[in-house]
């Protein structure tokens, strides 16, 4: 059995080797981790997934940004441990942290990321929205929480001034 549990600062570091086994090296010389430097993951939405032992098995951040006047949520890194792929965990991650963020308040959620993986949760490609260089723009995708949230929102994401 698999439990969702909020972050917590100690869960850091297990989350940090998650990633790092799950992306190739360097993924923190992606630009969108420039938006993640001195910004700490939005508390309850950024989730850690454990099994009966305790042992992390896939995990979910969040970040705050700004886009022009407007917040949004930059989803990710979102990964599941290797032994765990393809049961549905990627998904329960992504609904469950979605629903909450629905719930907190939120508007609106980007990411960078594969679309046909993401579309099946309804996220689409954003024009008029970008993420600092390089990033591919046809990889940059967004999910309405609030019905319209994306309507007339563009310009340049920004790091969170709080
Ligand atoms: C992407 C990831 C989080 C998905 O987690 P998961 O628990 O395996 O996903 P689910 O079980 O919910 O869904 C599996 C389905 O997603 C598909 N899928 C997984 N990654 C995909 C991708 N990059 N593009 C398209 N489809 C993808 C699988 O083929 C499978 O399809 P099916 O339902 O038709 O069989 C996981 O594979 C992972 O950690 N990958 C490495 C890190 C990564 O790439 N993170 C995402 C960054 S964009």
């Amino acid at each position: 059995m698999i439990e969702l549990i909020a972050e917590l600062p100690q869960d850091r570091w297990e989350v940090e080797a998650l990633y790092d086994l799950c992306f190739a090296p360097g993924r923190e010389a992606l630009s969108s981790y420039r938006l993640r430097d001195d910004v700490a993951p939005v508390p309850g939405l950024s989730q850690v997934a454990r099994d009966e032992l305790g042992i992390v098995a896939g995990a979910i951040r969040f970040w705050p940004v700004h886009i022009g006047d407007k917040d949004a949520l930059l989803l990710g890194p979102v990964a599941v441990h290797p032994t765990h792929q393809g049961e549905g965990l990627g998904g329960s991650l992504i609904r469950d942290s979605l629903a909450k963020a629905e719930s907190s308040g939120w508007a609106r959620v980007l990411l960078v990321g594969d679309a046909p993986y993401y579309q099946r949760f309804g996220f689409e490609r954003l024009s008029g929205v970008e993420m600092p260089p390089p990033t591919n723009p046809l990889r940059v995708l967004g999910f309405a929480l609030k019905p319209g949230a994306w309507d007339d929102v563009s310009g340049t994401v920004r790091r969170w001034q709080g």
